[in-house]
C-alpha cells in the first residue's frame, strides 16, 4: 500500500513513519507534501530519497481552491492513504470527503477530548490527571474521526504545555506507525470512512 504524506513543520513524526517504512516495508510513502516552503520535515524526506512538493497556502485565494490543487498533486501519487503528520491546515469538507476512509491525522490528545489547538494547555486547565495522543479517521467534523488508537500518559506535578508536548511526542512516534501499518495491511478495515469490526492492536 502507499501513502502519501501532508506536513507543515517539524516532521517528527514523518520521520517515525519513514523509519517504520524503513524497517517494516508495511507501507511505501510515495511523496511529502507541505503548505509551508520552510518546514522542516521536506529535508527528513529528500534525506530519505522520497519525493517532495511545496503547496503554498498563502498562493491560494480560498481553502477550496488550495485543496483543489492539494487533490490534484496527491493524484499524480495515486496513494491508498493520505497521512496528515503536523498539517496544520484545516481541510474543506469536498477534501475530506474524497478521500474519505484513508484520511490518517494524529492528534495530541485523548479524543474526544480537548479537539482543536493547543491541547496540552487544554489539558492542564481542565486538570486531567491523564492525557495522552489519538490516532483517528479524519471525517468533515474537525478532530472527531473514528478512533483508530490511542495511548496514554499520566499528568505529572509541575508539567507544563512543553513538557507534556514532550512526553507525548514520544507516544506519538510509537503509535503512529503502528496504526498505519494495521490500516495499511488490512488489519484494521474501513468501510464506507467508519472502522469495521473490534480493534486489537498489540
Ligand atoms: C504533533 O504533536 C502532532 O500531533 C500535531 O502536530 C505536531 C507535529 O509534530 N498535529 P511533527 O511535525 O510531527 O514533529
Amino acid at each position: 500500500p502507499s501513502v502519501v504524506i501532508l506536513i507543515s513543520g517539524r516532521g517528527s513524526n514523518l520521520n517515525a513513519l519513514i523509519d517504520h517504512a524503513k524497517q517494516t516495508g508495511v507501507y511505501q510513502i510515495r511523496a511529502v507534501i507541505s503548505n509551508r516552503p520552510s518546514a522542516a520535515g521536506l529535508a527528513l524526506a529528500q534525506a530519505a530519497g522520497i519525493d517532495t512538493a511545496i503547496l503554498d497556502h498563502t498562493e491560494y485565494d480560498s481553502r477550496e481552491a488550495f485543496d483543489a490543487a492539494l487533490a490534484g498533486l496527491i493524484e499524480q501519487y495515486q496513494p491508498n492513504w493520505v497521512v496528515l503528520a503536523g498539517f496544520m491546515r484545516v481541510l474543506t469538507e469536498g477534501f475530506v470527503n474524497r478521500y474519505l476512509g484513508r484520511l490518517v491525522n494524529i492528534h495530541p490528545s485523548l479524543l474526544p477530548a480537548f479537539p482543536g489547538l493547543k491541547t496540552h494547555q487544554q489539558a492542564l486547565d481542565a486538570g486531567v490527571r491523564v492525557h495522552g495522543v489519538t490516532v483517528h479517521l479524519v471525517t468533515p467534523e474537525l478532530d472527531h474521526g473514528p478512533i483508530v488508537d490511542q495511548a496514554m500518559l499520566r499528568v505529572l506535578p509541575g508539567d507544563t504545555p512543553e513538557t507534556l508536548a514532550a512526553r507525548v511526542l514520544e507516544l506519538e512516534h510509537q503509535i503512529y506507525p503502528r496504526a498505519l501499518s494495521a490500516l495499511a495491511s488490512g488489519r484494521i478495515k474501513t468501510v464506507d470512512g467508519r472502522l469495521e469490526g473490534t480493534l486489537t492492536l498489540p
